[in-house]
């Protein structure tokens, strides 16, 4: 067998494994092996193009392999290092600071291999310096943006927008885009063109992140990770490489795909997620002043629910910021020891990335087929004995039903007010990401057990065994 066909296998066996790691991605029990089969498949692909990647020579027909291995080695070994110290140090709450840092890592590589291959290469033909122009202000873009993305999720830079803005970028966007086409049809080379098409895509990459709403930042990171995806889907057709291809055209789509389920979950429009309408000083919605709230405590709330039938737990991003995941399994195993029936309510968007909930729930081991998506739970709800709400805020606001001048009207809920009781554990009354009043804390059915979740939930376990 060639050489380059053994290359071809890798890159089957690579393209194969992304698509059925992906495949895999979306159930909780298999998500755990669909990465480490995708990451095999990535090995496959990088080790193959290593060992068995042959460059021909066009003018004197000369083969030869890929050199300047141990600077290869040399920096996959620093990069391994580095991203398990990354993956191994971070927590749950800080996945999508560290899912920005890695994506712009992949926008930079994208635009450094049009760079490179530009500057080394000077393509003539119009298809070929098309993809490399549209590879580096994609990759570039992909890169600033996720890096102002970062910041912000860090809190170190804060929003910034105005009306002005948004026209500025819009202009920047298509001036860029005009340029490139009249590049590529020109044929003509000067060094500084590529570099010009780099510093204007990095300006605007910041721009265009500058203005989103910090909390935003799942959405426009999931934005940023299909640029990454489509950008390196250009590297693939620009060598001619289908791994390359496949898995960009993988992340580009996934990408698309997961930014249009979140705004559809936040019953939002991308637009309106980009231009930054929804940042920290936006709507309030309805005031509840002078509406009054009751309290109840642990030693109450346990009674209640170990004399449910019906159990109902709604977690939220506090049961994140808290940690409080294991002692929640704790929780529902104590009330099962009680002949209590308990299940999670899971709503797309709870927490701040896709799949927060399921993640943090799959952690502590909780069964998956406990955690009931919403539309599932829903019409269960008026039969629940207690729904009990453990840092949630947002996803269980009535608003999104009754309000139409609430900034989240329209968003699908968990009808948390249509169960017999409801128990909502939080440590005040601040308000959650959307930054506006909740009227089922002022419901009559309501009662509020004031705490940290974890802190709480412990002392709930302690008095349910004591019962
Ligand atoms: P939020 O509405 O953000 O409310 C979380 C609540 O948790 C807060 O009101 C907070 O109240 C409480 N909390 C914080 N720390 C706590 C702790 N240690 N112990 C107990 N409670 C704690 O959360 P949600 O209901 O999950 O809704 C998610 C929101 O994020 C939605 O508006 C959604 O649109 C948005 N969003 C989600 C995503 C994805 S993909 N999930 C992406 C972008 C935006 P206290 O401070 O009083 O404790």
């Amino acid at each position: 067998m060639a050489i380059s066909d053994i290359l071809k296998i890798c890159y089957l066996l690579g393209s194969l494994s992304f698509i059925v790691g992906l495949k895999m991605l979306s159930r909780p029990d298999s998500a755990k092996k669909g990465n480490l089969f995708a990451a095999l498949g990535m090995t496959i692909a990088i080790a193959g193009t290593i060992l068995f990647h042959q460059n021909v020579n066009h003018d004197t027909g000369e083969v030869s392999r890929i050199g300047n291995l141990p600077f290869i080695f040399g920096a996959i070994a620093i990069g391994t290092v580095v991203g398990y110290m990354a993956a191994m140090r971070v927590k749950m709450t800080a996945m999508p600071q560290m899912v920005s840092l890695f994506n712009g890592m992949g926008g930079a590589c994208a635009a450094l291999i049009g760079l490179v291959e530009m500057n080394t290469h000077h393509p003539v033909e119009f298809g070929e310096r098309l993809i490399i122009f549209l590879g580096v202000m994609i990759g570039t873009v992909s890169f600033a943006g996720s890096m102002i993305a970062y910041g912000k999720l860090e809190g170190k830079i804060k929003d910034y927008g105005s009306k002005l803005q948004q026209i500025s970028n819009n202009t920047i966007v298509f001036a860029i885009l005009g340029f490139i086409v009249f590049l590529s049809m020109s044929g003509s080379w000067s060094d500084g063109l590529i570099w010009a098409i780099f510093g204007a895509s990095m300006v605007y990459g910041i721009l265009f992140v500058l203005p989103i709403g910090g909390a935003d930042m799942p959405v426009v990171i999931s934005l940023l990770n299909s640029f990454t995806g489509i950008a390196a889907a250009f590297g693939g057709f620009m060598y001619d490489n289908q791994v390359m291809l496949t898995g960009g055209i993988l992340v580009g789509s996934a990408g698309t795909i997961l930014t249009i389920l979140m705004c559809k979950a936040m019953n939002r429009s991308l637009w309106n997620v980009i231009s930054g309408a929804f940042s920290a000083s936006g709507p309030s919605g309805k005031s509840t002043e002078g509406m009054s709230i009751s309290e109840i405590s642990v030693t109450d709330t346990a009674i209640m629910c170990a004399y449910a039938q019906r159990v109902v737990i709604v977690p939220g991003y506090g049961l994140a910021v808290a940690q409080a995941q294991h002692t929640c399994h704790e929780f529902e195993k104590a009330l099962e020891a009680k002949g209590v029936e308990v299940n999670f309510a899971i709503h797309p968007v709870a927490g701040r990335m896709p799949g927060h909930m399921n993640v943090l729930l799959a952690e502590a081991d909780v069964p998956y087929d406990k955690l009931k998506e919403m539309e599932d739970i829903n019409p269960q709800l008026p039969n629940t004995d207690v729904l009990i709400v453990i840092g949630a805020n947002d996803v269980v606001n009535p608003a999104a039903e009754t309000d139409p001048s609430s900034p989240i009207y329209g968003m699908p809920i968990i009808k948390a007010n249509t169960a017999k009781n409801v128990i909502v554990m939080k440590r005040s009354m601040a308000k959650g990401y959307a930054g506006i009043e909740n009227e089922l804390f002022y419901d009559r059915k309501t009662r509020m057990l004031f705490g940290d979740a974890k802190a709480t939930l412990e002392k709930l376990i302690a008095e349910l065994k004591n019962a």
